[in-house]
């Protein structure tokens, strides 16, 4: 089966598949019958220059981009890689709530620009994480690995999603509740039409003053203006791994000390990213044999 990747994806399991080309989606001009799988970090498929494809195997669990009712009227299979990057995006989480609680980043920036002359009792100060309490809005996969992380910092902590489940990992509350009482919010939710918006400027303002904002999930589901707005207004402290147009960064949180930015690197160990190939990989040689896919995404 003829299989084009956007990239060559990490790991070893890559080397298995048989008749892969990279190249980049993007750069492709001309129709391309012959492809039949097709390899993509979330990223927009040029369906009608691949009219014989039959299988999307998306490297993330996140499949926004795809064009996915498209995918699904042409009958193409698709396939993501949920379960392995939990852990990795948990971690990141924590780090990024640390980094912006404690104002990691802000102190190392004083420390290489020479500003660290005195003594640290006179240095600046930030808040307690130790039981704080943490607002986790979208309590699945990665959410649960979050809160179950949060108890080793003795965190209260509050979740809010669609359907409230019956759980010991969280207090329920609705998401204007859960924005106005959390220090710190996490957000983990997928990026849907439902949850497109879902953090507008309105529940931005309930957040508390000095309180932490804290997004791996999609940038698109805070509303990116107002956020900007209240980091620029400096009431509120972030930790972003996502924007709504990645690799784009709003020009104004560049120059704030009260933002920690990476660039998406929520899933981005090498053991997780390694372990994503090993499925993108499962699913396309599954295909190709007839069996049943790993892990497909249910196109409804
Ligand atoms: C995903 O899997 O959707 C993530 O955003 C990649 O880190």
């Amino acid at each position: 089966m003829k299989v084009l990747a956007t990239r060559r994806y990490p790991g070893p399991a890559f080397a298995e598949l048989e008749d892969v080309e990279v190249g980049a989606v993007s750069g492709l001009t001309e129709v391309r019958p012959e492809i039949e799988a097709l390899v993509v970090a979330n990223e927009p498929v040029p369906v009608e220059l691949l009219p014989g494809l039959r299988l999307v195997a998306n490297f993330g669990v996140g499949y926004d981009r795809l064009g996915i009712e498209t995918l699904r009227e042409r009958g193409v299979a698709v396939t993501n890689t949920p379960g392995v990057l939990n852990a990795a995006t948990a971690d990141l989480t924590f780090a990024l709530i640390l980094a912006a609680q404690r104002r990691v980043v802000e102190g190392d920036r004083r420390v290489r620009a020479g500003e660290w002359t005195g003594s640290w009792a006179d240095g600046f100060l930030a808040e307690e994480l130790t039981g704080s309490t943490l607002g986790i809005v979208g309590l699945g996969r990665i959410g649960q690995a979050v809160a179950r992380r949060a108890r080793g910092f003795e965190l209260r902590v509050l979740y809010t999603q669609r359907r409230r489940s019956d759980t010991e990992l969280g207090e329920y509350r609705d998401l204007d509740e859960l924005l106005g009482e959390a220090d710190i919010v996490t957000i983990h939710a997928p990026l849907t039409p439902e949850t497109r918006g879902l953090v507008a400027a309105r529940g931005l303002a309930l957040l508390k003053d000095g309180g932490v904002l804290v997004s791996t999930a999609r940038g698109e589901i805070v509303d990116e203006p107002a956020l900007v707005a209240e980091l620029v207004s400096g009431r509120i402290r972030a930790g972003l791994d996502v924007f709504s147009r990645e690799p784009h960064v709003p020009e104004e949180l560049l120059g704030l000390p009260n933002v920690v930015l990476t660039p998406h690197l929520g899933s981005g160990t090498r053991q997780t990213r390694e372990a994503m190939t090993r499925i993108v990989v499962d699913n396309i040689l599954a295909f190709e044999r007839g069996e049943p896919l790993v892990t497909p995404v249910q196109l409804r």
